[in-house]
């Protein structure tokens, strides 16, 4: 398995100390607890800006950048080790440790942060930090600047302003590092594996839970603790429901399945989607539909290169799929109308992709001062096209109704042109009802 080292961790403090202003301060926090029912909690999963800059997973931590202090530039604050409290929660790096572990500068416990953290602020023009995301945290950064306020009698001078810590951040995990994109790939073939145990093993008369089961067996016996996103498997109507994960529906024989499903490796996602018949064979009316889905996705992976912007892989598809719906009757009209009025959002109602990296739907910018942005080598993002013909769209033939095809593939923008990580699953007709056969 390939993870990043600790190196790469160092690299990216750098890296954003570079870019911050002179005599500033970076706070990061890590993720909340959230409670999923009474006693019991979600499972723990470090925030990504946390863990991108420290490869740290612990709970109650926050995470310090001082560029050019002289006692140490990154000051990190994490749960002391407490034995009595090890044996219930689990075990802990603790301060004494976090610089020969983590490369921390200085390290604290956390209990202590509200009289450390003060002083750290204390004479700084600006703080970075990711201002309305977290209550707790915005409450707290700013008990830390009004007890430096207190103090200014006594020659204290409070930080003058707040920075946006996610600009800065998010453009530098916007492009990812080969050592990201091999991960990235490591993920996307887990995942591939997983989409191609479903087509082998599906059968009508399955509950759709029972495909997710073999999905997750795939993710987790190839080394990865969890999906990137929960699973969607929708089988016959349930295909036309974007965000459907209850998963807990009978496969009939003749049913389109749908299945989003990507891991989530050493932090990072994969995102696949592929749509296949139960029953091995795709009737015509759904091998029409998914032919034109295909082909849009074709389309638009043509466009992602450096120089294209953002949007450009969309435009593709959309047209594609217009003219398509057009020939098979689903719409009436001129093309550039259906287009410029986006009609077409009766079948086809979402955007055709989005950034991926540690995030399922990734950070960083789709837009520059109002303009689309270029693509550039290292970016990755989906490309997503889909169908959707209502289970009770009266405006077409009953033939198309209750079809949801969509089909997701992982693309890195590299020098001249992309590479798809995700190419292992099978896509076309043909090789989608071979390897079913
Ligand atoms: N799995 C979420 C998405 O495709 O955007
Ligand atoms: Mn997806
Ligand atoms: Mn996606």
């Amino acid at each position: 398995m390939i993870k990043l080292d600790s190196q790469e961790y160092a690299r990216r403090r750098q890296e954003l100390m570079a870019r911050m202003s002179d005599n500033s301060i970076a706070i990061i926090p890590s993720a909340p607890l959230t409670t999923r029912n009474r006693d019991v909690e979600h499972p723990f999963r470090q925030d990504s800006d946390f863990y991108y800059l420290s490869g740290f997973s612990e709970e109650h931590a926050v995470l310090v950048l001082i560029p050019g202090r002289e006692h140490g530039e990154y000051v990190l604050f994490c749960q002391e080790k407490i034995k009595e409290q090890e044996i219930w929660t689990g075990r802990r790096v603790g301060p004494e440790a976090a610089p020969e572990t983590l490369g921390a500068d200085d390290a604290f416990p956390i209990t202590d942060i509200d009289d450390i953290l003060p002083g750290l602020l204390e004479g700084k023009d600006r703080i970075y930090a990711s201002l309305g995301v977290r209550q707790d945290f915005d409450h707290q950064l700013m008990q830390w600047v009004n007890h430096i306020k207190t103090q200014v009698r006594n020659g204290a001078t409070p930080p003058r302003e707040f920075g946006a810590l996610d600009h800065l951040l998010h453009e530098m995990r916007l492009i990812k590092s080969d050592a990201e994109i091999a991960v990235m790939r490591q993920a996307a073939d887990i995942s591939a594996d997983a989409h191609v145990r479903a087509m082998e093993m599906v059968k009508p008369g399955m509950m759709e839970y029972q495909l997710e089961a073999e999905i997750m067996r795939t993710f987790m016996a190839a080394g990865s603790r969890w999906p990137a996103y929960p699973s969607i498997v929708g089988a016959g109507d349930n295909a036309c429901i974007l965000h459907y994960t209850q998963n807990t529906e009978e496969i009939k024989d003749g049913d389109l399945i749908l299945i989003d499903a990507g891991c989530e490796l050493d932090y990072y996602a994969a995102d696949i989607t592929r749509t296949f018949p139960a029953n091995g064979k795709f009737s015509d009316p759904q091998k029409e539909l998914y032919q034109l889905v295909l082909d849009a996705q074709m389309a638009a992976i043509e466009q992602v290169k450096p120089g294209n912007h953002w949007n450009q892989p969309h435009e593709a598809a959309v047209k594609v799929l217009v003219d398509g719906l057009l020939e098979l009757g689903l719409l009436e009209g001129d093309a550039d109308d259906i287009i410029k009025e986006e009609k077409y959002r009766q079948f086809y109602m979402h955007k055709t992709g989005h950034w991926l990296g540690m995030d399922v739907h990734d950070v960083g910018e789709y837009r520059i001062d109002g303009e689309w942005r270029e693509l550039e080598p290292g970016m990755v993002l989906t490309i997503e096209p889909g169908l959707y013909v209502s289970p009770d769209d009266d405006t077409v033939e009953e033939q198309w109704r209750g079809i949801g095809i969509r089909i997701e593939d992982d693309v890195v923008v590299t020098k001249d042109g992309c590479t798809v990580l995700t190419a292992n699953v099978p896509k076309t007709i043909d090789a989608i009802e071979n390897l079913m056969g």
